[in-house]
């Protein structure tokens, strides 16, 4: 196992009507901003929730971050959180939410263009933050990263810095309820592949971590297909909300190698063609365990065990098949898993290929050997 530093200290509030939680969570006296998105939490009874708890504080509201939160958004809550002298700040909704106001967070205290925090610059103070998670996926909710995008510059810019850790996290799987298929599907794809991008790379003498990430795998996949079939039913969703936060809370990825090929590609995917960030993933994980099965066959080949139960056939039958059953998974999910399904071809490769290049993307995976060649290589196979 390598060596490693973990820290998480993210206070959680998990279960039904926790909302309530926020009162104690944020101080006396402060000017909050409540983020949110395009209205979902008017239409499932979460807004009246946080008005409820807090009731006695001066609130601002900056509504309208959208799913891959913009830069020029954020800038406009930057303003509104300046002209109300907010001091701190609540996101009510999915991982766009959150990470946009964990750019708002560290926006508010830098001098200077916000468009450097993107790109190379280091916040070296950041508002607090805290959260009511309205989506299970991203695991934002729990982690100091983020990523927001920028459509004149098309790209989705990662960053991540511990001041960014949300003070406190409330996660109650009822305001789960209302989302759509479409993003249940999303949450669970999204939550799968983090998990996939910790464990999936080579022996590490890690067993621990492998058995986290195997749990994780099997209970969405156990659960996930419970939820499209029962919306409303609360023990599944209170599942698939832990599983999500803990894909990616950090707890699975200690001293492992990790693989974030996927992620990678797929951000320059939605940010040419819009797709949603899930839609990417289920598309390019595939077709990266294809590509790379010589350098991932040892764990490819526990993988088809442990989590498919796949023990006949030869080694390359069993690796076919974990390929397979993970593309079956996707799509009974309701999240196709070819370019075709999103009426994009071969004309992409190029572009795609050109702007991980620009954004300097041309050494990825657990070896750093995914380069521009071989992510080409990748999406021909998604065709
Ligand atoms: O905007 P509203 O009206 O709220 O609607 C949202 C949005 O349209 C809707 N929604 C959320 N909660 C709902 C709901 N609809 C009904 N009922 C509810 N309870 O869902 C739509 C999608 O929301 P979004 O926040 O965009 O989805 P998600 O949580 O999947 O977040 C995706 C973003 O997170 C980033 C992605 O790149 C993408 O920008 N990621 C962040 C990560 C992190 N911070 O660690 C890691 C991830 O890999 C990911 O990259
Ligand atoms: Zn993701």
């Amino acid at each position: 196992m390598r060596n490693f530093t973990f820290y998480n200290p993210t206070r959680i509030h998990f279960g039904e009507g926790q909302i309530k939680a926020l009162a104690k969570e944020i101080p006396a006296g402060s000017r909050v901003l409540v983020t949110h998105g395009g209205g979902s939490i008017f239409n499932n009874g979460v807004w009246e929730q946080v008005e409820q708890a807090l009731q006695g504080y001066h609130l601002s509201r900056f509504g309208g971050i959208e799913p891959n939160p913009q830069f020029a958004t954020l800038v406009r809550a930057v303003e509104q959180l300046k002209a109300e002298q907010c001091d701190f700040i609540l996101a009510v909704g999915g991982g766009s939410v959150i990470d946009g106001s964990k750019f708002i967070a560290m926006a508010a205290c830098h001098d200077g263009d916000p468009l450097q925090l993107l790109t190379g610059t280091r916040a070296t103070r950041a508002l607090p933050l805290g959260c009511v998670l309205t989506l299970a996926a991203t695991g934002s909710e729990s982690n100091p990263g983020g990523v927001v995008s920028h459509a004149a510059l098309k790209a989705k810019l990662p960053f991540s810095n511990p001041l960014l850790f949300p003070r406190f996290a409330v996660l109650d799987p009822r305001t789960t309820f209302s989302l759509p298929p479409r993003q249940i599907g999303n949450g669970v794809v999204d939550a799968f592949v983090h998990t996939i991008e910790q464990y999936l790379t080579y022996p590490a003498d890690a067993p621990l971590q492998d058995r986290y990430a195997e749990g994780l795998l099997l209970t969405l996949i156990e659960e996930g297909p419970k939820a499209l079939a029962n919306p409303e039913d609360y023990a599944v969703r209170a599942n698939l909300m832990w599983c999500a936060t803990q894909a990616l809370n950090g707890l699975i990825g200690c001293g492992v190698p990790q693989d974030w090929a996927t992620h990678l590609i797929g951000h320059e995917l939605t940010a040419l063609h819009g797709l949603d960030h899930a839609q990417t993933l289920a598309i390019l994980l595939p077709a990266v365990l294809a590509e790379r099965r010589e350098a991932k066959r040892a764990k490819l080949l526990q993988y088809a065990d442990r989590v498919w139960q796949i023990g006949a056939g030869d080694e390359d039958a069993r690796i076919d098949a974990a390929i397979a059953r993970t593309v079956e998974f996707f799509e009974s999910m309701g999240v196709p898993t070819r370019l075709a399904a999103y009426q994009l071809g071969q004309e992409v490769i190029d572009p795609v290929v050109a702007q991980l290049s620009a954004h300097r993307m041309v050494a990825l995976g657990e070896h750093r050997d995914i380069d521009p060649q071989t992510s080409a290589r990748i999406l021909t196979r998604a065709l």
